[in-house]
């Protein structure tokens, strides 16, 4: 027995697929067993799915139908908060002051290593039902806020076990090398990471994407090239977060090596994004990030110029604490001044992408996973254009509701 899932009547569908964007009026998505198996006018796809055969139907009068986003860069397994952080940045202390005085990430790898598996797994849990209320339905998550093989381990398998409890997919990433932990020095700790982390991690299975945070009071672009080299050693792909705070050459070290994406790209310039497109490598950018350090924003113009499309990422994490890819679309289009079809292709098909997703996820192509978002607008542009407000209506996640207001 097939199980259908009919979404039908839609004021708007946006029909994003491998070889562009169009839209529908009066739309419908009809899923099959969990994957995408017609989309276009209500009128077409319900005489091959007549409504009153569905399993679960969906009228979506007035509302719009895209594919459910998908979000290539957070850091939502951690524990504790850093509002108080929040407070003195407001009051002109500087990221990276707050560091060297042993506060932000090191802050929450303190709380991560008192914190047990079962509550690290609780805590995302909670993340991830706000990220699903804002249309999340597919999310990278790194590590990064151990610091030490048991604690990184520890963040990977509570990803793992959130993967099983939750209905978003999760993308674990190994960031053994986000900072260095105190009372070591930098290269020590990269030998370490080489020969103790990245080789437990990928035997365990418990990492796709190896990534390492390259910048100015974090890891050099050698140290970098060996985290990720012994990555690629043992099965992970490289990603990398890349001029951010000072352009130290991360974006030409992921075209080297051929990495998935390179994120952030503040300090980027156009041949940092001709190397990147050279080697394929998707720009990931960030612009939650840049609102709350208030700093300025990546320009996606660098990579249009040659011919690369652009992710949006929420960068979900304490110290950029938004879950929402409402908001990172909001932003990318606001402040990055990207277009709204810009800005929902690089949250759905391009995030995709950025996290090497090869089976049509963030797409409505034939086959790709039924997962979508109805929103309470008229059309698309309003999911950006009506910023700092929840829009999502209902989720479908694999043929299932999965979230509905
Ligand atoms: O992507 N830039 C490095 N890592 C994170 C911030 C992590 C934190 O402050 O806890 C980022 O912005
Ligand atoms: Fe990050």
């Amino acid at each position: 027995m097939t199980a259908t899932t009919l979404v039908h009547s839609a004021a708007q569908l946006v029909r994003v697929d491998a070889d562009g964007f169009d839209t529908v009026e009066n739309g419908a998505v009809a899923i099959e067993d969990g994957s995408i198996a017609s989309v276009g006018p209500t009128a077409d796809v319900s005489r091959e799915y007549p409504i009153e055969n569905a399993d679960t139907e969906v009228d979506a009068s007035g509302q719009t139908v895209l594919p459910g986003y998908v979000d290539p860069h957070t850091h939502a397994v951690f524990a504790g908060e850093r509002v108080d952080e929040f407070t003195a940045k407001l009051h002109g202390t500087s990221y990276q002051e707050i560091q060297s005085e042993g506060g932000g990430i090191l802050s929450t790898v303190r709380a991560v290593r008192e914190s047990s598996l079962a509550e690290l797994t609780d805590h995302l849990l909670k993340h991830l039902d706000v990220m699903v209320a804002h249309g999340t339905t597919t999310a990278e998550i790194k590590s990064g806020y151990g610091l030490s093989l048991e604690s990184e381990r520890r963040l990977l398998k509570a990803i793992e076990r959130a993967n099983d409890l939750h209905p978003i997919d999760l993308i674990p990433t190994f960031l053994g090398a986000h900072a260095v932990p105190e009372g070591q020095d930098a290269d020590s700790y990269v030998d370490r990471v080489i020969s103790e982390q990245v080789p437990a991690i990928a035997s365990d299975d418990l990492a796709t994407f190896c990534d390492v945070f390259c910048d100015e009071g974090a890891f050099t672009r050698e140290q970098s090239r060996r985290v990720l080299e012994a990555g690629l050693e043992h099965g992970l792909t490289p990603k990398i977060h890349a001029e951010e705070f000072a352009r130290l050459g991360g974006a030409q070290l992921a075209a080297d090596l051929d990495a998935v994406s390179a994120d952030h790209l503040l300090q980027a310039t156009s041949e940092d994004a001709a190397a990147m497109a050279d080697a394929g490598v998707m720009p990931v950018l960030l612009p939650g990030t840049a609102f709350t350090l208030d700093t300025e924003y990546a320009d996606p113009t660098l990579f249009e110029a040659v011919g690369l499309p652009v992710a949006v990422a929420s960068d979900f994490n304490p110290n950029c604490y938004s879950q929402s890819m409402e908001f990172a679309m909001a932003l990318a289009c606001h402040k990055m001044r990207m277009t709204p079809k810009d800005a929902l292709c690089g949250a759905t098909r391009y995030a995709a992408e950025a996290l090497a997703l090869e089976d049509g996820t963030g797409t409505f192509a034939d086959g790709a996973p039924g997962d979508l978002v109805v929103a309470d607008v008229p059309r698309f542009e309003y999911v950006p254009y009506n910023f700092g407000v929840k829009t999502t209506k209902t989720v479908i996640k694999g043929g299932e509701v999965v979230y509905d207001e």
